[in-house]
């Protein structure tokens, strides 16, 4: 399924391009003749194939990932009066979450330049408040938190550590997979993603007692052990997945290690020709594998170099213009006001450039020549 146009004369480069091959047009056909269309067998495949591909114990699949994030934070535990430290350079669902589960999510700065959180921000912030019950680090654009820090931070002051990993399928840190790094992970399968579904998302976890709440509360509360299809023990939603997603899902899960070759691929290829350019590229930490859900730079000079592309016809996408704290949702959050200078500043001049699988070697080719021209001529 590709919706650009790659001809000789017009060449339109879109900054996302979802592929659903044809075994998953097989596979939802043999799911529609087996006739179970909501939770079913298909699901628990998929939870198994992907908590396997997370090197994760388990895996509760879920609506999409900010219903994976708000069963998580349920399965936690969290409640009225305790605070999630996360990052305010993310999409809105991080934080919506830990409102969602009645939390107030405090905000602590990122690094500039990975865009992640910072663990010595985390810190100030953990010696100022004694109501942080755990903290919701971000992999995003495809890159990992420093997660071997924020999880010592973590066991130094007895919190949990949820992955939010919804740009993130299949990064790593020192071989290790995100998924299975901190107490609990969440992934969104929505079709920009690495891997999709469609509308689709799951929580990965080694801990039992995580993995049997977050799997109630996903539907409707019932009790844990499957004992009576109507006993309910706790309050709960239908954050179900659907079959026929994740039957999509089982499908994309063997071609991810594939997808994401392609993406690395296509970064290097850009690293090689921008990194000389006047703009900064992506940083990818030593021991750290990105993903590259986003190929995202940074210029002074962001809107031009927006422009510039857009006139050949080149998509780009600002990722994310508003910092969470400044968003109008976020008035009344009483940690809105915070001083976060490199969430700012990342919000002003980021811009990110497509990367996904399916670019051709004219597209590629195609980009860098844009960008090039356009920083020049700036
Ligand atoms: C970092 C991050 N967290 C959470 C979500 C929420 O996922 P979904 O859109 O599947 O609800 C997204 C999706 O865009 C995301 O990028």
């Amino acid at each position: 399924m590709s919706n650009t146009i790659d001809t000789e004369h017009d060449i339109d480069i879109s900054i996302a391009d979802p592929e659903i091959s044809s075994d998953a047009l097989d596979r939802i056909e043999s799911t529609l003749e087996h006739g179970m269309l909501a939770d079913g067998p298909e699901v628990r495949a998929f939870e198994s194939e992907f908590a396997a591909y997370c090197r994760a114990d388990d895996a509760v699949a879920t609506s999409n990932g900010t219903t994976a994030l708000h069963a998580a934070l349920e399965a936690f535990g969290v409640e009225d009066g305790d605070a999630v430290v996360t990052s305010p350079f993310s999409f809105v669902a991080s934080a919506n979450a830990i409102r969602l589960a009645g939390a107030t999510p405090v905000f602590a700065d990122v690094d500039l330049e990975t865009y992640t959180l910072d663990p010595n921000a985390v810190e100030r912030v953990l010696e100022e408040r004694d109501d942080v019950v755990g903290i919701l680090p971000v992999h995003l654009y495809g890159l990992a938190a420093d997660m071997p820090a924020l999880c010592d931070l973590a066991d130094d002051h007895d919190l949990f550590v949820l992955e939010d990993a919804c740009q993130a399928h299949g990064a790593e840190i020192q071989g290790e997979r995100v998924g299975s790094l901190g107490d609990a992970a969440c992934f969104s399968f929505y079709p920009t993603k690495n891997m999709t579904t469609g509308e689709g998302g799951i929580v990965t976890t080694d801990r039992e007692d995580v993995a049997e709440r977050a799997a109630s509360y996903v539907n409707h509360g019932r009790a844990e052990n499957g004992t009576g299809d109507y006993e309910h023990v706790r309050l709960g939603h239908n954050y179900r997945m659907t079959s026929l997603a994740a039957a999509i899902g089982r499908t994309q899960i063997e071609r991810l290690p594939e997808f994401n070759e392609r993406r690395r691929e296509n970064a290097a290829y850009y690293d090689d020709r921008l990194e000389p350019l006047a703009l900064e590229t992506p940083a990818e930490p030593s021991g750290y594998r990105h993903v590259y859900h986003q190929y995202t730079v940074r210029t002074d000079d962001r809107d031009a170099l927006a422009d510039d592309l857009d006139a050949r016809n080149v998509d780009t996408a600002v990722y994310y213009e508003t910092p969470i704290h400044r968003q109008p949702a976020y008035e009344t959050v009483s940690t809105a006001a915070a001083q976060l200078p490199r969430a700012e500043r990342a919000a002003e001049t980021v811009l990110s450039l497509p990367v996904h699988p399916n670019l051709t070697e004219r597209k590629r080719r195609t980009v860098v020549e844009a960008v090039a021209d356009s920083i020049e001529s700036q």
